[in-house]
């Protein structure tokens, strides 16, 4: 026991074993009044400890956080998934690594989803996110889970935890990897309109099978990236890593225009790389602009041997990528906009798809031997320069930090800035409320929780009507 215990306190990853609701949490600073909604965060929180289960496939846990007149509440709660409801009657583990069931799991479940992704507000309805499944519709209020959400039967297969809402039609616009079964090269493609409805599915072939966990849009194009994450069923059948990391393959990215089809997508090289996320996208005369977050090397997945790949380039980087639609080149440039190891970036998503002017993203601390451990947060303007840079006491870590705009018609930018902080001499996180254009100066309020948020991927505010 005392070993997990020190083992834990060294990182925030571990689960919490507990369902909690928590009213009238402690405030340091002033809680903007503004502020008047729910952050809504998602990541792996395993009910029950699976051996050699990767850390990308724990069940999903909600955490809430209502924010109102000053005041702040808190709930969390599992996704009631499929896998998680019987594993709770079965008082174990029932699956394994991706979607793999142990040897004695019941023969008739078939579904591993874990629903623990993301969590976004589309067309009235609260949506978990795990890109291998449909997504799980979720009671906003109580985060009871509603189940699948398939768009009147529109929608089927995977379903990136990665869509892009249009900030100007309200429109959805999504894909999904291994969209003809597990391991497959196929993707699929598809938009919902504002009001909900499925308006466009179809599928297509990749250039080889890969995890593709995001992918770019812009006002009048997608983009597909497929990466040498590869995935591969041989392998898997002979026990070696389903994914793997296969930099040979080299990297593709597919551009299509929103309005043409899967039959003409231009794909495009570049050097071998891994991107899990995409910061923003847009358009330039005859090119598109995607300001990415690049590894040289792929974290988290080995060589298809097995070997660690290199932690050195196994750090991502804010780079650019750009895409000359002249016809002159199949090649896409790939140009670091900085040397800050960092994830999880966001923008003013009123600008998603257009020329934005301000991004943010969480950083390592330079000053640390060790890169795995976000802990900092950075404020970009729309070429990358730094405008503002906030560190975390040595040994914190920090989420996903989430844009608030001030008022629907505030400027670009003018806000807040929603993290969760892990406070690793006291094992407990707080909610961290930044002012947006003014990171260095620190959190202006800290909402207090009493036990600790595990480190998890994403969230979503969604505000009071
Ligand atoms: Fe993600």
């Amino acid at each position: 026991m005392q070993h997990d215990a020190v083992a834990e306190r060294r990182n925030n990853i571990a689960p919490i074993p507990f369902e909690a609701d928590a009213p009238f949490l402690k405030i340091i600073g002033e809680l903007p009044r503004e502020l008047h909604g729910v952050l809504y965060r998602n990541g792996p929180n395993p009910q029950f400890d699976s051996p050699g289960a990767h850390w990308f496939v724990g069940d999903g846990m909600l955490h809430a956080f209502h924010l109102e007149n000053g005041r702040a509440s808190y709930r969390n709660r599992w996704v009631r998934t499929p896998k998680w409801l019987a594993e709770h009657d079965a008082g174990r583990a029932l699956f394994g690594g991706f979607g793999r069931k142990l040897p004695d799991a019941p023969a008739d479940l078939t579904d591993g989803g874990v629903a623990n992704t993301n969590i976004i507000f589309h067309a009235g309805k609260l949506l978990a996110l795990e890109e291998a499944h449909l997504p799980t519709e979720i009671e906003p209020g109580t985060l009871a889970t509603r189940g699948y959400h398939n768009y009147q039967g529109r929608v089927a297969g995977s379903f990136t935890a990665h869509p892009k809402i249009d900030p100007v039609t309200g429109e959805l616009v999504f894909f999904g990897y291994n969209a003809a079964g597990p391991l497959t090269p196929a993707l699929s493609y598809g938009s919902i309109d504002a009001a909900g409805k499925a308006t466009r599915f179809e599928r297509f072939e990749a250039p080889y099978a890969s995890m593709v966990h995001d992918f770019i849009v812009t006002a009048n194009h997608v983009l597909f990236p497929i990466l040498p994450i590869t995935g591969s069923m041989e392998r898997a059948m002979r026990g070696q890593p389903p994914y793997a990391w296969e930099p040979d393959k080299g990297a593709y990215v597919g551009v299509m225009k929103r309005s043409g089809a899967a039959k003409d997508i231009v794909w495009f090289r570049g050097e071998a790389c891994y991107v899990f996320h995409i910061m923003n996208a847009w358009e330039d005369d005859n090119r598109i602009i995607a300001d990415v977050m690049q590894f040289e090397e792929a974290p988290l997945f080995p060589h298809p041997d097995g070997r660690p790949t290199d932690p050195e380039k196994s750090r991502a980087r804010h780079c650019r990528w750009t895409f000359d639609l002249s016809g002159n080149t199949d090649r896409f440039q790939q140009t670091y906009l900085d040397d800050l190891t960092g994830e999880f970036p966001r923008i003013d998503d009123r600008h998603a798809g257009l020329k934005n002017r301000h991004g943010w993203y969480a950083c390592a601390n330079p000053r640390q031997p060790m890169f795995g451990a976000l802990s900092g947060v950075v404020h970009v303007d729309g070429n990358g320069r730094r405008l503002g840079h906030y560190l975390l006491p040595a040994g914190d870590t920090i989420s996903e930090p989430v844009f608030v705009e001030r008022s629907k018609d505030a400027a670009e930018g003018d806000g807040w800035l929603l993290a969760v902080v892990w406070r690793a001499r006291e094992n407990r996180s707080d909610l961290a409320v930044f002012n947006a254009t003014d990171v260095e100066a620190g959190p202006v309020a800290l909402v207090q929780l009493g036990h600790r948020v595990p480190d998890g991927f994403h969230g979503n505010w969604v505000g009071a009507q």
